[in-house]
C-alpha cells in the first residue's frame, strides 16, 4: 500500500500546495468524462506547470507504485483521461502547460505545451498568417495532448490527415520520470525507428506527451460551403470521387448527417433551422477552402455536376459567413444535441469507403429487431470512410438502450468486421473499446501491442487498465 500522507507532501513539495488536489470537491470535474458514461476515483488530482514538473510527479508516483492518468481538456470519448474505480491511480491535468514556445514561419510550425487548447492554435497560425487545419466540434475544449494522445480526426481529415500527419516532433515524459526531447521540427529524419509515433495514439499508456512541434499550412481565407439533401448513402459515397474530381485539393470536408441526427439539432439546439423546405433522408455538408475565390465557382460546378449525375435532391450553398456557421451547425451540434435527447450509444466506425451503403442497409434492421424504438443517429466523415453509427434510447426509455447495449453493440461491430472495418476510427480504445478491440486483432498483433506496452512501462502504471488489455 502506498504512503499516501507521504506521496501527497511530496507532490505538494514539488508543485506548490495549490496545484495538488485531494478535495472530493475540487477533483470532481476531473473524474467524470463528458459523455457522463465514465466516473472513477483518484488518489489526487495534480496540475504540473513544467515538463520538469510532470516529471518529478511520475518519479514520485513511480517510486509510491502508484498508477498516473494522464488528462487534457477531458473531451475524450472513451473513457481513456478517466481514472478506475480503485482511487489508486493520480490524474495529471496539463491544463497550466499552456505556452505557445515558438511559431516558426520558414520551417512552417508551431511548437506548444500540451495544454494548449486546439482553438489557440488555430489562432495562433491564424496570427502568423498560416492556419493549422485540425477542426473538432470540441476545439474550444480539447488539448493538444489530448489531440496527440487519441490521433483526432474532425472535419478536415479528407484534405490534411488526421493528427498523426499534422505532428513534426514530441517532447513526452516516460513512465520511469525520464523527459525524452524529440522536438525537432524536420520534414525528414531516417535516423531509426520513428519514435514519435509510438506515443500518438497511446492514449498516456506509454508517457505523458508535454509539448509538440505541429505542422503549418497556406491560409484558405475563402470557403464555399453547401448542405446537400440526398437520397441515400450510396449517393453521398458516389459524390466523393466526383467532388474531388471538380474541386480537387480544395476539397476540405465532407460529412454526412441522417435526418434523425439533424432532427435532433432542431429539437435541441436553440437557433437551428431546416434550410430545406422538405424533409430529406440524407444531407452532405461540403465545404472547399483556397486563397482565391474561386472556391465559389468550384463548388457551383460540382453542384451542377452532381445534379446531372441524378446524386442531388436539392441543395443550399451559404451566401455569407452567418449562412455558413449556421449550416455547420447542423452537424457539430449533433453531439451535444444526441446528449441530450436520452442514453447514447457511440459506435464510432470505419469502413472501405464503398462498404458503408451496404453496413448502413444490414445493420439498422437488425438494432431495429433487437431493440424496437431504438434512433439510429448516423453521422460522420463520410469523405473519410468514418461514420458515427450512434444509437439513442427509444423515446423515454434510457433503461431499454442500456440493458440491450451489449447486444446492439456486438451487431454493429461484427458487421464492421465482416465488411473489412475497424472499430475505433478517431475516438480511440480508452476502456471503452479495451476488450472489443483486441477480440477483432489477431493475436500476432495484440501480443505485439503488450511487447510495447511492457518494454516502455514494465510496471504497467502509466494509464492502467487502458488500451491494451
Ligand atoms: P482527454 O479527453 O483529456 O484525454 C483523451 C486521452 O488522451 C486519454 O486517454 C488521456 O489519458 C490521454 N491524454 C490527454 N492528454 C495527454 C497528454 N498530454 N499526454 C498523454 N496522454 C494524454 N474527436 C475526433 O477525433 N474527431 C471529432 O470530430 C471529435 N468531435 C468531438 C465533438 C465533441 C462535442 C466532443 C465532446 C468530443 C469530440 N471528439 C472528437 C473527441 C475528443 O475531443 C478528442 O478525442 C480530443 O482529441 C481529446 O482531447 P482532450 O484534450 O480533451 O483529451
Ligand atoms: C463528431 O464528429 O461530431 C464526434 O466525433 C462524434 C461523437 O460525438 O460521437
Ligand atoms: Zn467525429
Amino acid at each position: 500500500m502506498p504512503d499516501r500522507p507521504a506521496l501527497l507532501a511530496e507532490l505538494r513539495a514539488a508543485l506548490g500546495p495549490t496545484a495538488v488536489l485531494d478535495a472530493p470537491e475540487e477533483m470532481a470535474p476531473h473524474l467524470t468524462d463528458w459523455t457522463g458514461a465514465f466516473t472513477g476515483h483518484a488518489f489526487a488530482v495534480v496540475r504540473p506547470a513544467t515538463t520538469d514538473e510532470v516529471a518529478a510527479v511520475v518519479r514520485a508516483c513511480v517510486a509510491a507504485g502508484v498508477g498516473v492518468v494522464p488528462q487534457g481538456g477531458n473531451t475524450g470519448l472513451a473513457g481513456g483521461a478517466i481514472p478506475g474505480p480503485d482511487g489508486a491511480a493520480v490524474v495529471v491535468v496539463l491544463d497550466r502547460m499552456r505556452r505557445v514556445r515558438e511559431v516558426d514561419p520558414v520551417a512552417d510550425t508551431i511548437t506548444v505545451e500540451a495544454g494548449v487548447a486546439l482553438q489557440s492554435v488555430q489562432e495562433s497560425a491564424v496570427e502568423a498568417g498560416r492556419l493549422f487545419p485540425l477542426s473538432l466540434g470540441s476545439e474550444g475544449s480539447c488539448t493538444v495532448g489530448g489531440n496527440v494522445s487519441t490521433n483526432a480526426g474532425g472535419t478536415a481529415v479528407l484534405r490534411y490527415g488526421m493528427m498523426r500527419e499534422l505532428v513534426l516532433g514530441l517532447e513526452v515524459v516516460l513512465p520511469d520520470g525520464r523527459i525524452w526531447d524529440g522536438l525537432r521540427p524536420l520534414r525528414k529524419d531516417n535516423t531509426g525507428y520513428d519514435l514519435k509515433q509510438l506515443f500518438i495514439g497511446a492514449e498516456g499508456t506509454l508517457g505523458i506527451v508535454t509539448a509538440a512541434v505541429l505542422r503549418l499550412f497556406p491560409a484558405t481565407p475563402r470557403r464555399a460551403t453547401a448542405l446537400l439533401a440526398l437520397e441515400s448513402v450510396e449517393a453521398a459515397t458516389a459524390l466523393l470521387p466526383l467532388l474531388r474530381g471538380v474541386a480537387g485539393e480544395q476539397l476540405t470536408t465532407w460529412e454526412l448527417i441522417s435526418r434523425e441526427a439533424l432532427g435532433l439539432v432542431l429539437e435541441h439546439h436553440p437557433g437551428a433551422r431546416d434550410p430545406f423546405d422538405a424533409e430529406h433522408r440524407w444531407y452532405g455538408l461540403v465545404e472547399l477552402a483556397g486563397a482565391s475565390a474561386d472556391v465559389d465557382v468550384r463548388l457551383q460546378d460540382a453542384l451542377e455536376a452532381a445534379a446531372e449525375a441524378g446524386l442531388l435532391v436539392d441543395a443550399v450553398v451559404a451566401g455569407s459567413p452567418q449562412q455558413r456557421a449556421a449550416l455547420w451547425v447542423l452537424r457539430e451540434g449533433v453531439s451535444e444535441a444526441q446528449k441530450i435527447a436520452g442514453a447514447t450509444l457511440k459506435h464510432d466506425v470505419t469502413l472501405p469507403t464503398r462498404a458503408l451503403p451496404d453496413f448502413v442497409a444490414q445493420v439498422g434492421p437488425r438494432l431495429r429487431d433487437a431493440l424496437p424504438g431504438v434512433r439510429l443517429v448516423t453521422y460522420g466523415h463520410v469523405g473519410d470512410g468514418n461514420l458515427h453509427y450512434n444509437l439513442s434510447a427509444p423515446v423515454g426509455d434510457d433503461a431499454a438502450l442500456r440493458a440491450a447495449a451489449p447486444t446492439l453493440t456486438r451487431i454493429v461491430y461484427d458487421a464492421v468486421a465482416g465488411l473489412g472495418g475497424s472499430i475505433s476510427a478517431e475516438h480511440g480504445v480508452g476502456v471503452l473499446k479495451r476488450d472489443a478491440a483486441a477480440s477483432y486483432k489477431s493475436e500476432v498483433e495484440v501480443e505485439l501491442m503488450r511487447t510495447v506496452k511492457r518494454a516502455l512501462d514494465p510496471r504497467g502504471l502509466m494509464n492502467p487498465g487502458k488500451v491494451v488489455p
